[in-house]
């Protein structure tokens, strides 16, 4: 099922688990995300960044691929803009055919970031997508940004940004940062800050730079109140170090099988990362053949 992430990250608010979105460029890691997400029952999110589209994974080309892998499975599968920073991010994604979009205008002032994400919500929400919006700000992991206390969210702020802005899920600055931690270093969450802000929102909370967290910091956030989690430099590194090991067996490996091998890494990351969150056995079909979440 081809979804907005509203619903599902709304499911998973009340239920107290969280959905994976993870950034993907190309086929097989779309096929790696899609069959993981089949066959643990669980809902997921596909993200892409202006950034990975310009480089590599073109959305124009993603989209209706995606969307197609999407129609073809039982469980829902949302396609979202990571971080769209300009109006004609926002607009292209929603031409290609997106499911959701990120206005990230986390960067702004607080007066501006509202300005944007009113503009952008109204639209996503006129057209049927999700929004997701930041504030606070989760910066670089290689600038250390992860320890510096004034980019985090606050409560009384955010609170005032969610009732105007209308967003449907919002991403909280508390401890983590975008790309790899310096090596052995395992990034300090502030969970009571994460906890107010669930009681005071209610709504779901989305943490970006998940990857190097750390499987403790991560199961305590979810049980703390975030409902969607970002992951890209892991899987990437997943990936990278797979490809690396299958050369080094056999470097004359057709290339087709080069790519599964790679693709059946992905997956075994996946899936035990979606029990890890509380994803997987979510999602069912019923004898009736209706879908609906367990
Ligand atoms: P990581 O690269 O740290 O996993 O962060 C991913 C992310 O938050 C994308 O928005």
């Amino acid at each position: 099922m081809y979804v907005s992430m509203k619903d599902m990250l709304l499911h998973a608010h009340k239920n107290n688990y969280a959905v994976m979105a993870i950034n993907c460029v190309n086929m097989e890691q779309a096929k790696a995300i899609i069959q993981s997400a089949e066959e643990e029952s669980s809902p997921v999110i596909i993200n892409i960044s202006p950034r990975q589209m310009k480089a590599h994974g073109h959305g124009d080309i993603l989209a209706p691929m995606i969307k197609g892998m999407a129609e073809k499975v039982s469980v829902p599968v949302a396609f979202n803009l990571d971080h769209g920073a300009s109006f004609e991010d926002i607009t292209d994604a929603m031409r290609y055919g997106f499911s959701s979009v990120m206005i990230d205008s986390s960067s702004c002032e607080f007066e501006e970031n509202v300005r944007r994400t009113q503009q952008v919500a109204s639209l996503a929400h006129g057209m049927g997508l999700s929004c997701e919006a930041e504030l606070g700000h989760v910066g670089l992991a290689s600038q250390s940004d992860d320890n510096k206390v004034d980019l985090y969210t606050n409560v009384e702020q955010a609170k005032e940004f969610v009732k105007r802005t209308n967003c449907d899920c919002l991403a909280v600055a508390i401890g983590t940062a975008h790309g790899a931690y310096p090596k052995g270093m395992i990034p300090k969450l502030d969970f009571d800050r994460l906890k107010e802000l669930k009681e005071a929102l209610d709504m779901p909370l989305v943490l970006h730079g998940g990857g190097g967290a750390g499987e403790e910091n991560i199961k305590k956030a979810v049980s703390c109140g975030i409902n969607k989690i970002n992951v890209c430099t892991d899987l990437m590194r997943h990936a990278t170090k797979t490809t690396i090991e299958v050369l080094k067996q056999n470097s004359a490996i057709d290339y087709m099988d080069l790519c599964i091998a790679v693709q059946n890494a992905m997956k075994d990351f996946i899936k035990s990362y979606m029990r890890m969150i509380g994803s997987s056995g979510r999602y069912s079909f019923t004898k009736s053949s209706t879908v609906e979440f367990d």
